[in-house]
């Protein structure tokens, strides 16, 4: 998709933000992560694609719902807090924008899925390593839509059956269906599965919004029934357990704090 307004300053300002964090130490940098690893920096070894013996090769940040006190000791870092949030912002809109299409592609009656209070940023800051050829194995996002961007090569999806690069045009980003949207369409939209492939770069910084139905109550899906609405909000807090991850947290609103 075209970047959204904004979008192309806002990544701008968030990778020299997060480059800047990335850079600090290890223990400066395990201050700004909770100790579950939902909030703020996950190190490397955290999340992985397919097997928990082979973790991405990345260091993340993650921003949940636009809730900056969520994260650890965030008065330290508030310029790249201050960097996410306006990101974020800019992300969710344009999600919105792609749902409202869905629903009316669907004839869907009600507002939403509403993303606000359970969506997030994940800043993903790629280590150097000769041996591997892939810096994450294939896999599909357990999300509604994930919305990505990076300042280098690397991503590949499966089309028909093959992996090929993802071409992203500078300042766009590429819209990937996840499994929670296969779950809303009844299983016509399936997943876009993706890959790193490891270019030996010196530098590689990721920005993804990972957009989720809300956590703690039922969304009725495009197409399906009511009992599929209930497995819809389940499947959105536990869908991260493949990758290694905690249930998602169930948050207010940001207006709420
Ligand atoms: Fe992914």
């Amino acid at each position: 998709m075209t970047p959204p307004a904004g979008a192309e300053a806002a990544l701008s300002i968030l990778r020299a933000e997060a480059a800047a964090f990335f850079s600090l130490p290890e223990s400066v940098k395990r201050q700004h992560g909770s100790a579950d690893f939902n909030f703020g920096f996950r190190p490397y070894g955290r999340q992985y694609s397919v097997s928990p013996d082979r973790p991405d090769l990345n260091e993340s940040f993650v921003y949940w719902a636009n809730h900056r006190s969520k994260i650890p000791n965030g008065n330290r870092i508030t310029p790249f807090l201050d960097a996410l949030s306006a990101y974020w912002e800019i992300a969710a809109r344009a999600t919105e924008g792609i749902l409202a299409g869905l629903a009316d592609r669907y004839g869907y009656t009600e507002p939403g899925p509403l993303i606000r209070r359970s969506s997030y940023v994940e800043v993903n800051w790629y280590l150097r390593d000769d041996q591997r050829d892939l810096l994450q194995d294939r896999h599909e996002d357990g999300h509604l839509l994930t919305l990505a961007t990076s300042d280098g090569p690397g991503l590949e999806i499966e089309i028909a059956g093959r992996m090929q690069p993802a071409e992203i045009q500078d300042g766009a980003l590429l819209a990937m269906p996840g499994s929670l949207l296969t779950a809303m369409t009844g299983g016509q939209v399936q997943p876009l599965y993706h890959q790193v492939s490891n270019h030996r770069l010196p530098r590689r910084i990721t920005v993804l919004f990972l957009a989720n139905p809300p956590l703690d109550q039922p969304t009725r899906p495009y197409v399906g029934t009511q009992h599929d609405a209930l497995d819809i909000a389940a499947q959105a807090r536990t869908s991260g357990a493949m990758f290694g991850l905690p249930p998602a947290p169930v948050l207010p609103s940001p207006l709420e704090c």
